[in-house]
């Protein structure tokens, strides 16, 4: 989500001006320091949603003091607990069931509060994850709801997961892809399709896609965000161009993750025969060869 600041979830915020941030998924946080220094800077607070952060989260707490509210715990959990959406981020756990019931959950928990619905901000509505369901804990996902699934990877073009390599080769990726309930862009338009306020959708190709849930009164009330997010419109042209430059991106990356596990895999193997050589049986059995060769030799 990070790759995105600059150009685009930057500028929407410094046009929105939200006083209350919710970010759902945070991992190594480099998308949360992002917002971190806009809620420094504008006043306003960042609710954070993940329950395994990857970094020191009482650390942070003490550099950022009010203006960052943590929440350990899975989003379908922690989001009835925050009491202000004016803009969301989404890039938690990219599975059907979980994105829809975030969304719903926003809606309703805003419904409740009398609040309008949010702009939302959401990750990997591109390949892989738009189509098919991928679950960071698949046991927390009721069973009706889980599609099946298995630790393989997943390549562009080929609906089954691959039996080598691919993307995210160790995750597990639902087995199919574009079936009903499967994958993150599904999810957001099941839910925009039950959903009885204007909101409409926009789509930025690239670093597996960024989805922008925006409320119709907003681009009425604001003409900065409305004149920024129209540019943001690309010409279909533009926008083939740029999925061309990802699905070219995506082969690099399955090929550099490929690569990484090749040679974590030489490592192991020269670490392995090192052991062997260093052992006592292995030493035995040099000495061994060395006398057969010395009396052969004879
Ligand atoms: C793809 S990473 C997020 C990357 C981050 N947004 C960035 O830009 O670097 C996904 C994160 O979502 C968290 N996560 C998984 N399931 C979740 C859930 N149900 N609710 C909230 N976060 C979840 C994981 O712990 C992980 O840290």
């Amino acid at each position: 989500m990070y790759r995105f600041w600059d150009t685009i979830t930057g500028p929407v915020l410094e046009a929105l001006r939200p006083e209350s941030i919710v970010e759902i998924g945070s991992d190594y946080g480099p998308n949360t320091r992002r917002l971190l220094e806009f809620c420094r800077r504008h006043g306003a607070r960042l609710h954070v949603i993940d329950p395994l952060p990857k970094y020191n989260v009482a650390a942070w707490q003490e550099q950022y003091g009010e203006h960052l509210i943590f929440h350990q715990a899975p989003s379908l959990d922690a989001l009835p607990e925050i009491d202000r959406f004016d803009a969301v981020f989404i890039d938690g756990d990219h599975n059907w069931y979980t994105v829809f019931h975030e969304l719903k959950l926003i809606e309703e928990r805003c419904k409740a509060l009398s609040q309008p619905f949010p702009l939302v901000m959401l990750h990997d509505v591109g390949w892989p994850y738009g189509r098919r369901d991928g679950y960071y804990d698949p046991d927390g996902i009721p069973d009706e709801y889980r599609n099946p699934y298995e630790r393989k990877g997943m390549r562009p073009g080929s609906s089954d997961l691959v039996e080598e390599d691919g993307l995210n080769p160790n995750f597990p990726n639902a087995t199919s892809e574009n079936d009903p309930r499967n994958g993150v862009l599904t999810a957001v338009e099941d839910f925009l399709e039950q959903m009885k306020q204007e909101v409409e959708v926009m789509r930025v190709p690239g670093f597996h896609g960024l989805g922008i849930l925006v409320p119709s009164r907003l681009k009425q009330q604001n003409a900065k965000l409305a004149e920024f997010l129209d540019v943001l419109d690309l010409p279909p042209i533009v926008a083939r161009y740029v999925e061309l430059v990802e699905e070219a991106r995506v082969e690099a990356e399955i090929e550099r993750q490929e690569n990484k596990a090749l040679a974590q895999e030489n490592r192991r193997l020269k670490q392995q025969l090192q052991d062997i050589q260093s052992s006592r049986g292995w030493r035995l059995l040099t000495k061994l060869g060395l006398l057969r060769v010395r009396i052969l030799g004879r």
